[in-house]
């Protein structure tokens, strides 16, 4: 049997290396794109001795549209996994241009670039920040209100309509993914190195003998802290190989969580125990502006649509970061 060939944009990052290990599992063929602007090369060697086969990685900008048009073409590309962007979510605010520029335009380009190559399937990396802000207390459903608060959420959710006209198209195939917070790792070799998570804020702090910082403790919460859904990387990766092994038609979004929140209190608790320094000093802080108290996902979506369900536990995931 032929291997399917896909191509995965921000292919050496976080998450693009778990759907790789996993794709390269289920026996496909990947080219891993990324600029290494936050990428790791070494995570793609880990990659390459984890499954004894060299791992063609390209480096360039997805910016870069004659780049990307000739990767596709020179590995005959059939699907493409994109989730190369900018991600954090307050610096989205001070560089709102280069936001749009990186993960509306180029995303809008690359399925220009993918129409004109013949590749029919594309998966995009959204995200729970589509949401924004909610008020209410009940888990977001793919068809509920929008309202991104940021450049970062809105680029997505622009990006989002580009990709269902695509997979409208018939003929064409695929699916924007929202992520929710995502946490763990297969490996140390590829543990997440951005500053932008919960669990990697917490284990900075910790790492400078600083304490972990809970901002709002009065919430209409159980213990008065956020509360977020934290799904394994190793379940998103997952997700992807349900979505690109799926033999009908896909909804144009779907959430992907656990579908149980977890409060900030109750992951710092985590992490301090997971290194064995449970009751350690906390500090508490006022609120931050535009965090929701609650933002977890409704997940009947892709369960019924792809078989799709959250294996990990939040306790696994964190255990995996050690
Ligand atoms: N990590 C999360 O909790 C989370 C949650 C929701 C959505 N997402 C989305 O998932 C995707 C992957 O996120 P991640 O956590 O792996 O982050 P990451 O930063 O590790 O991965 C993104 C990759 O894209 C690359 N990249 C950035 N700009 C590029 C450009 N112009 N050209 C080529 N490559 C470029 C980076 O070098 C990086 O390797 C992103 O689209 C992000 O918005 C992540």
């Amino acid at each position: 049997m032929t291997q399917e060939r896909w191509l995965i944009t921000g292919g050496a990052g976080y998450i693009g290396t778990h759907i790789a290990d996993e794709f390269i599992r289920a026996g496909k063929f990947v080219v891993l794109f990324d600029s290494l602007y936050q990428g790791l090369e070494s995570r793609i060697d880990y990659l390459r001795a984890k499954h004894g086969i060299d791992i063609p990685f390209i480096k360039g900008d997805i910016r870069d549209y004659n780049e990307i048009e000739s990767a596709i073409r020179t590995h005959k590309i059939v699907g493409i996994v994109h989730t190369a962007a900018l991600k954090a979510v307050g610096e989205s605010m001070e560089k709102s241009d280069e936001y749009f520029q990186v993960n509306l335009e180029a995303t809008n380009e690359l399925i220009e670039i993918a129409k004109r190559n013949g590749v029919k399937k594309f998966i995009f990396s959204s995200t729970a920040a589509v949401y924004g802000s909610p008020d209410s207390m009940d888990p977001c459903t793919e068809d509920g209100p929008k309202a991104p608060i940021s450049p970062y959420g809105d680029s997505k959710y622009q990006a989002e309509s580009k990709v269902t006209a695509f997979i409208n198209t018939p003929g064409n195939f695929g699916t924007s993914l929202r992520f929710f917070n995502v946490v763990g790792a297969a490996a140390k070799e590829l543990l997440d190195n951005s500053v932008e998570n919960l669990v990697p804020i917490v284990l900075g702090k910790l790492h400078k003998g600083e304490a972990p910082v809970i901002f709002g403790t009065d919430y209409p919460t159980a213990d008065g802290t956020c509360v977020r859904d934290y799904v394994d990387v190793r379940d998103i990766a997952r997700a992807h190989l349900a979505a690109a092994d799926s033999t009908s038609a896909l909804p144009a979004t779907m959430n992907i969580g656990t579908g149980r929140g977890a409060s900030v209190r109750q992951v710092i608790d985590l992490v301090l125990k997971a290194i064995n320094k449970s009751g350690s000093e906390v500090i508490e802080s006022p609120r931050r502006a535009g965090d929701p108290a609650f933002l977890c996902a409704d997940v009947k979506l892709a369960k019924s649509a792809m078989g799709f369900e959250s294996k990990y536990s939040l306790e696994e995931s964190i255990r995996s970061l050690f």
